[in-house]
């Protein structure tokens, strides 16, 4: 039975289940470690990662130091290259064709952004796509477009995102409303298609849509990226629906002192956690699945690499 609290109203309120993300990307990652592991003794094959880095940006390192660690901790073969910040364009393609030709290495993610110097389209696109374990190469979006979810690779936020859809309502989601609030390529299609090809009734909304709000209390399935601080409100929720909050918000914080800053979603989290039943907060919900499909992907590829059948997540 989910908590309760008083609402301001003085009644009652049963307030929403709180997905932890964290738990669920360990979840994953105890399949990958598993899955890893079955691989190299059925096959004699290490799944192999290989991050590349360009500049010095502390974010993009500290991103990228997570990964390469997790990749080490689920038993990978994990390769990082740094690179400095003058590394031209054709010595990081150079980069990406040797480990495209590197059979040793089933998953290369180029750390984004770039510096300003260097293009990043043709560099993603340069990767092979059956190495492409960000899931941004055309032809894996092109492959979730027709369906095909058996060869191509999804993107890791979206497919984190649809890991909770799938543990709160199964693999079908006949008959059920989604709406996506965003259209980026990076997230807002690929969860859109992904909730699409699992049977919801699917729109996408954005920045042109016409009365916001009640397209989503449509919802059943409500999924938030967009990148305001709080701008989902409770009275934009269907009571009973599921929230998934995409966006990561850095606000001012002034009850923690002077200067301090704390994370925030798209979603008022507390105000529509009275109205939901199930929620994701900011941070700790989707967040720390991004990394764990990051290594679900690589471990898909290198199953498939190895002509084995992968694990399902
Ligand atoms: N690991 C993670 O947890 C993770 C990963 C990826 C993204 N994120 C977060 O998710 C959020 C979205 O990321 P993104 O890359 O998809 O962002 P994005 O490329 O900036 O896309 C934002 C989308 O929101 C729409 N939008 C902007 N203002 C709106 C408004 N007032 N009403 C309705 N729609 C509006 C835009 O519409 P138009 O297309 O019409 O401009 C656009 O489609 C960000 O906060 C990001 O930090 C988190």
């Amino acid at each position: 039975m989910p908590p309760t609290r008083m609402a301001g109203n003085g009644r009652e309120t049963v307030l929403a289940t709180v997905i932890d993300g964290k738990q669920v990307a360990a979840s994953v990652i105890d399949t990958v470690k598993a899955a890893t592991a079955a691989l190299d003794k059925q096959s004699g094959v290490q799944a192999g990662l290989a991050v590349i880095i360009v500049g010095d940006d502390p974010a993009s390192h500290a991103y990228v130091g997570s990964k390469s660690k997790m990749a080490k901790e689920c038993g990978f073969k994990s390769v990082q290259h740094t690179l400095p910040l003058e590394t031209t364009q054709e010595d990081l393609a150079a980069l990406v064709a040797s480990l495209n030709a590197d059979d040793t290495i089933h998953g290369i993610l180029v750390q984004l952004p770039l510096p300003k110097h260097l293009n990043s389209e043709p560099i993603i696109q340069s990767i092979l796509p059956e190495k492409d374990v960000d899931g941004l190469h055309v032809v894996n979006a092109g492959k979730l477009a027709v369906g095909d979810l058996e060869t191509g690779l999804v993107s890791c936020t979206p497919a984190g995102a649809m890991v909770f859809v799938r543990r709160t309502h199964g693999e079908d989601l006949s008959g059920l409303n989604a709406v996506v609030v965003g259209r980026s390529n990076l997230f807002g299609k690929p969860m859109a298609q992904l909730l699409l090809n699992a049977n919801a009734t699917v729109t996408i909304a954005h920045s042109r849509t016409k009365d916001l709000p009640s397209v989503c209390r449509n919802a059943d399935i409500l999924v938030a990226a967009v990148g305001r601080p709080e701008m989902v409100k409770a009275d934009w929720v269907k009571r009973g629906a599921t929230v998934i909050d995409v966006g990561i918000n850095r606000i001012a914080a002034p009850e923690k002192g002077e200067g301090k800053t704390r994370l925030v979603g798209d979603v008022a989290f507390a105000e529509a956690a009275e109205v939901a039943d199930v929620i994701t907060p900011v941070p700790g919900g989707v967040g720390p699945m991004t990394i764990a499909m990051l290594m679900a992907n690589t471990v898909i590829a290198a199953h498939r690499a190895a002509g084995q059948t992968p694990p399902k997540f």
